[in-house]
């Protein structure tokens, strides 16, 4: 299994591309289940999740094709005809977002069977909601043996549906689903992140009709089938904010390009509190640090425009140098503070109860062996390596490959000493 090794220490200078949004992609594909005629996604991300996705799709029936685009990466999906309703369990709980298909699938096809994704390591992460919203479609669901069986043998029907709080998985899966049903769908308490609208925009360009997405209601009216489109996937916000911080840790300055400056506002805002300069632009912002401690800051995760749960585990690496104390406070997913005892491995000084943490800053980190068990939690590691003393080694990097394209390439074109190791320590050739 490969490994990173950071040498911690090196200012970081120059600038960092940001990729298409992860969360935003797997939902696109997901789709293009919808219709028969082809979707052209640009500026997709590769990553291990993408394509593990396209993996389940071409089961499904999809042609999948990757492709280098005028504008980078993109993929065309084409799905003539579903050939297979059927998700299963080795698929899905390798990637939870696979439950999405589901939607699309009962919408497209009248039924599906798809495995439950089980619980993860941030949490139980139930998909309640996103059953009682097909259900409110008139979907006939069932569950046996790990697998819901859904059934809409004359089609999906619009309904109101109020979401008891904030679900960005449930939002969208109701929406994918909502497109091809007969009559109105209400969202209510809709999730407002910006890969809703992203999703919205896209559904648009295929021919659904979709309003107020990206804020807490959201109609739509049914229509009887969707066609091809075009669309761009908007920048990833996690990726953003993850190299923003890189750079806050390590010090020096970095024009992050190719994204938004509002999609992380939330996180610039902390960051300047904690002393760290942020310059917006047209088409990202610049970060830059000269020395100097910063000061400890709160804070509390929301669903957007809040302090994104996905940011979370990267601020706590900041605040374990930050002078003061810091409350990290997670309350979107239980157990999301995996990557505390690790930054203690590093000598950071973090107390966790319940869903809050407490990070008294240290003078120093030093490099040591560390490992994490999810995506955020590992980038987390990297991020405390860049400015730990010595060598940080982090361990079972294909939790970092599921979410983050060419992490050591971006974050070497701008100084930092970081190179891939393959299972077995020697460096990858490339
Ligand atoms: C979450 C984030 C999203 C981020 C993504 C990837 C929020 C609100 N959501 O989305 O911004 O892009 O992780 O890091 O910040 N829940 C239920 N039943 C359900 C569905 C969800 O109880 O059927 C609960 C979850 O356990 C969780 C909360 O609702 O506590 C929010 O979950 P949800 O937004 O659905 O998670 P993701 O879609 O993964």
């Amino acid at each position: 299994m490969d490994r990173i090794a950071i040498t911690g220490g090196a200012r970081l200078k120059g600038e960092i591309p940001i990729s298409g949004a992860k969360n935003s992609a797997i939902k696109l594909m997901a789709a293009s289940l919808l219709t028969d005629e082809p979707l052209r996604l640009t500026n997709m991300p590769r990553l291990a999740d993408t394509r593990f996705l396209g993996r389940l799709l071409r089961r499904l029936g999809a042609e999948v094709v990757e492709r280098e685009g005028e504008d980078g990466p993109e993929t065309l999906l084409t799905t003539r005809e579903i050939v297979s309703g059927f998700a299963p369990y080795d698929l899905v709980r390798q990637m939870r977002a696979s439950f999405n298909v589901l939607g699309p699938l009962l919408a497209r096809s009248g039924q599906a069977k798809v495995s439950l994704p089980g619980g993860c390591t941030i949490g139980a992460r139930p998909v309640d909601l996103h059953l009682k919203a097909l259900e409110a479609l008139g979907a006939r669901i069932d569950l046996h043996e790990g697998y819901v069986y859904a059934q809409a043998p004359r089609g999906l029907t619009g309904g109101r549906i109020e979401f008891p709080f904030v679900s960005v998985g449930a939002t969208e899966h109701a929406l994918l689903a909502a497109v091809l049903a007969k009559g109105e769908t209400v969202l209510e308490n809709a999730a407002a992140e910006p890969e809703m609208a992203d999703l919205a925009a896209c559904l648009n360009a295929m021919g659904a009709r979709v309003e107020g997405a990206g804020g807490k209601t959201i109609r739509v009216q049914g229509v009887d089938r969707l066609g091809g489109a075009t669309h761009s996937v908007i920048p990833d916000r996690i990726e953003t904010g993850t190299y923003a911080l890189a750079v806050a840790m390590a010090g020096g300055e970095v024009r992050l390009t190719r994204t938004r400056s509002d999609f992380v506002a939330a996180l610039t805002a902390k960051m300047r509190e904690a002393g760290v300069e942020v310059v917006e632009h047209d088409d990202g912002l610049t970060v830059r640090r000269d020395g100097g401690r910063l000061t400890a800051v709160e804070i509390e995760t929301d669903p957007y425009p809040g302090f994104a749960t996905g940011l979370q585990a990267q601020f706590m690496a900041l605040m374990t140098l930050a002078k003061g104390e810091s409350v990290i406070k997670e309350t979107i997913f239980e157990n999301r503070f995996m990557h505390a005892p690790e930054l203690g491995r590093l000598g950071a000084d973090i107390s966790v109860h319940g869903g809050e943490a407490r990070v008294r800053g240290v003078d120093k980190l030093d490099g040591a062996q560390v490992m994490a068990t999810d995506l955020r939690a590992s980038v987390s590691l990297v991020i405390a390596g860049l400015a730990a003393q010595g060598e940080t080694m982090v361990n079972r990097v294909y939790h970092l490959d599921r979410g983050f394209e060419r992490l050591e390439e971006k974050l070497g074109a701008c100084g930092a000493q970081i190179r891939r190791l393959k299972g077995d320590g020697e460096p990858v050739e490339d």
